[in-house]
């Protein structure tokens, strides 16, 4: 008997005798050589493609325009309570959001990157007047408003919509061009 084997007999004479066959189950006589697992495949490549589905008209009138004109009148006065405050705050990053949208929407003929930057640009001012609301400071908030439609009407300007959106203007009023 080779040394190791006679190691083992004494350890397997210390084991309680229950837990024996357990022991020389778990030992084989022969270590398996290492086996060679089958290598897992390399994850695979997914790509998400975004995919831009309705027109930028419903866009507008769907997420921009209505989030828009709560906020405007969420901000007529002081909002009293702090659902307000935070129920405009969510109004706010919709509208900042919708940045985002319009992002997957460029003019296919010219001024791509007038437009990703106009709708970047409205989506740091809405994020940033989602800042002031969440801070419930009323006086930021309106500097924050008065800068978000300043975004608003600068790409309307530049890819002559004739919208421009303004506080207390009626619902959808127009310019006149
Ligand atoms: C990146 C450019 C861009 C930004 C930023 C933008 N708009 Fe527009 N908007 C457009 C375009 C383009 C149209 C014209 C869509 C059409 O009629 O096909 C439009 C149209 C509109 C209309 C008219 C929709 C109708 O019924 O014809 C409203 C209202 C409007 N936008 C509101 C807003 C408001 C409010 C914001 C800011 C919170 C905003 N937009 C920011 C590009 C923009």
């Amino acid at each position: 008997m080779s040394r190791g084997t006679w190691t083992r007999v004494v350890a397997l004479a210390l084991l309680p005798p229950g837990l024996l066959c357990t022991a020389e189950a778990a030992q084989p006589e022969r270590l398996p050589q290492p086996q060679r697992l089958p290598q897992p495949q390399p994850a695979s490549r997914f790509t998400p493609k975004f995919e831009a589905l309705a027109e930028t008209r419903l866009l507008m009138e769907g997420l921009a325009q209505p989030n828009y004109r709560a906020l405007e009148e969420h901000l007529q006065r002081k909002p009293a309570d702090v659902d307000t405050w935070a129920f405009a705050r969510g109004q706010a990053l919709l509208v900042a959001e919708t940045g985002n949208l319009l992002l997957l929407r460029p003019p296919r003929n010219q001024g791509r990157d007038t437009w990703m930057k106009q709708a970047m640009d409205m989506r740091q001012a809405a994020g940033a007047l989602a800042r002031q609301l969440g801070g419930r400071d009323y006086e930021g908030s309106k500097a924050a408003m008065a800068s978000l439609t300043t975004a608003c009407n600068r790409c309307h300007q530049t890819f002559r919509v004739p919208v421009k959106v303004a506080p207390q203007a009626a619902p959808g009023a127009r310019d006149a061009e």
